[in-house]
């Protein structure tokens, strides 16, 4: 679909044909203590977003503006829709739905931006693709670039954590582990690519990581029967994800398919709540961030002013969480749920706990209510030692059995 960029701060409108990453105006205009500014958002042409709604065999990639070959080859989407009949009921929430991108190819929603950058890569001649990350991106970008045969250069901070590194050296990228923060990770990258050529798959710097991220909502809609729930609940870290959910239903609304967008919570933890603090006192100030939920701990939010801008426009609220309370709805999802989650995706979970009451207040218990399980648990099992104890061995006899159970 044709598109063009709207830079997020002044508005501008840039038509081009090349890659474009950030706003040249806005993004210079940078002070350290504050978000970014200069991203960019992915206008499509309205003519044809309108035109979709009387297209029958609608799928979320006819809303990308590249075209994803091969979809097979690398298949992201169709995640499972689960409806937890425990939580539901102990909730008092019937209508309360959870949606699994844990069971996408790498293990976490980051896959669906990697499927469009692999995708635009593809469309511009390119093979190489650079980025930052302490995890989940770049074991997403990697697992794309194995399927699809594409060169991806990852710039760690020497700090990422193993098992999320470890699955991207297996799939085949180069990792280049950075004496420095994520920050320097970021910049590097970038120089890498202005130096070398490629496509830069930065979280939020290249928008087309918003625009892939939007799959999720368009496909949720597909799923629930043309519809979506009157509440989603997400995660947030640099605000990518939350952008990317609110951007698929303001094109559905849009394109004429919705005529209400829903409300969308942007859940953090106390300990890295740069987004919800900035939405609550209009300030959009960097902060120290150390949750234990490693893919969510952000101190100065790559996609900060869009996450606010959005969390107004979709008149959204933002619920913070404490470590404890993500630990505990880890386990409460696994134990009553069968859902195994890394903790930042349980921390959208924790949130729904913490809101369950006033959602039931507010909008009545029918209320619909999506969370978002962006990535599972088997990416940081470390996060439970000390807290799940394993049963010592038994003899190999009967009277030990009948022991163990007297
Ligand atoms: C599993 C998981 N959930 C949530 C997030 C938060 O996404 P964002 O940083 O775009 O806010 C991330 C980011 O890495 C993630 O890996």
């Amino acid at each position: 679909m044709r598109f063009s960029y709207v830079c997020n701060d002044c508005g501008t409108e840039n038509v081009t044909d090349e890659v474009m990453y950030t706003c040249p105006g806005c993004a210079k205009d940078c002070d350290p203590k504050e978000f970014r500014k200069g991203n960019l958002i992915v206008r499509l042409d309205e003519r044809e977003l309108r035109e979709l709604r009387v297209k029958e065999e609608l799928s979320y990639h006819d809303f990308f503006p590249y075209t994803v070959p091969d979809r097979e080859c690398f298949p992201v989407g169709t995640t499972p829709i689960v409806r937890p009949k425990r939580l539901c009921s102990s909730y008092g929430l019937p209508n309360l739905v959870i949606k699994l991108d844990s069971a996408l190819p790498s293990g976490s929603f980051k896959d669906r931006a990697s499927q469009l950058i692999a995708a635009q890569a593809i469309a511009h001649g390119e093979r190489r693709i650079a980025l930052a990350s302490t995890g989940n991106a770049g074991a997403a970008m990697s697992c794309a670039g194995a399927a699809y045969d594409l060169e991806i250069i990852l710039f760690v901070p020497e700090t990422a954590p193993v098992n999320k590194l470890m699955q991207s050296v297996l799939y085949g990228a180069t990792v280049v582990p950075v004496k420095g923060s994520y920050d320097d990770a970021f910049a590097l990258s970038i120089a890498y690519t202005e130096r070398f050529g490629g496509i830069n798959r930065n979280t939020a710097y290249n928008p087309m990581t918003v625009e892939g991220k939007k799959s999720i909502s368009i496909e949720l809609f597909l799923q629930l029967g043309r519809q979506v729930p009157d509440v989603i609940y997400v995660p947030v870290g640099d605000g990518c994800i939350y952008a990317g959910v609110c951007k698929g239903l303001l094109d559905l609304h849009a394109a004429g398919l919705i005529v209400k967008v829903p409300k969308v919570v942007c859940v953090q933890s106390t300990r890295s709540r740069a987004i919800s603090q900035a939405w609550r006192t209009g300030k959009p100030l960097n902060v120290s961030a150390t949750t234990r939920a490693d893919s969510i701990s952000v101190g100065s939010p790559a996609n900060g002013r869009m996450a606010v801008r959005y969390i107004n426009q979709t008149g959204g609220w933002s619920t913070e969480v404490t470590d404890e309370e993500i630990l505990e709805s880890q386990l409460e999802l696994t134990g009553k749920a069968g859902i195994f989650a890394e903790p930042a995706a349980a921390c959208a979970w924790a949130g729904l706990r913490k809101d369950a009451a006033m959602l039931r207040e507010k909008f009545g218990e029918e209320v619909s209510v999506c969370v978002l399980l962006t990535g599972t648990g088997f990416k940081d099992m470390a996060v439970f030692e000390g807290r799940v104890e394993l049963p010592s061995p038994i003899e190999n006899s009967v009277e030990a059995v009948i022991a163990r159970f007297s």
